[in-house]
């Protein structure tokens, strides 16, 4: 099972980039993660899907099997930067795929962005079944909020992953 981890933030030092980091640790197998803001921006936003770098995040998408799509909240919706770079994969890119949705915020009011904003386009995209959301407040991160631990593995067991670590 190939499983690949999308970071959607664009800030560095990224809390969902960290959050990211320990989901994969989690796992029993290796993860492939992908930082979207190490992705050239000048090609991202002009939709240049013949550079290399880009077409080589369309192949890790194309490969993995599963895929964890992790953003912050910014302006009540998932970032920019991830819109960026779901507007350059091809119709149908998550087709067949178990997809896992995941948002850090600054506050619960927002909670519900996993499934008014990010669960619908991932959908659009094919995404064979796209699993409960999990909002993590950005103060869960780090350190790591032990209550978090057993909504991380609920979610995780919903998705063909295999055992948790
Ligand atoms: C530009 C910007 C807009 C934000 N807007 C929201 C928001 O609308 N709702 C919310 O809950 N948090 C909001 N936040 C807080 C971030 O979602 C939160 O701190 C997140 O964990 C940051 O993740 P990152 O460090 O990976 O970028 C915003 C932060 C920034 C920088």
């Amino acid at each position: 099972m190939t499983v690949l981890f999308i970071s959607g933030s664009p800030s560095a030092g990224s809390r969902t980039g960290r959050l990211v980091d320990h989901l994969a640790g989690r796992l029993d197998r290796p993860a492939t993660v992908l930082r979207l803001r190490d992705l050239p921006a000048e090609p991202l936003l002009h939709g240049d899907v013949t550079h290399p770098e880009l077409a080589r995040a369309a192949r890790l998408v194309r490969a993995a099997e599963v895929i964890v799509v992790a953003t912050p909240i910014y302006k009540a919706a998932y970032t920019g930067l991830l819109k960026s770079f779901l507007d350059v994969l091809p119709q149908g890119a998550f087709t067949g795929k178990s997809v896992v949705p995941i948002a850090t915020g600054g506050t619960v009011a927002h909670l519900l962005a996993v499934d008014y904003a990010l669960r619908p386009v991932l959908s659009v995209l094919g995404a064979r079944h796209v699993t409960r959301g999990l909002f993590v407040l950005d103060t869960q991160i780090e350190p790591l909020a032990e209550e978090l631990l057993p909504r991380i593995d609920a979610l995780l067991e919903e998705v063909p992953l295999a055992e948790v670590a």
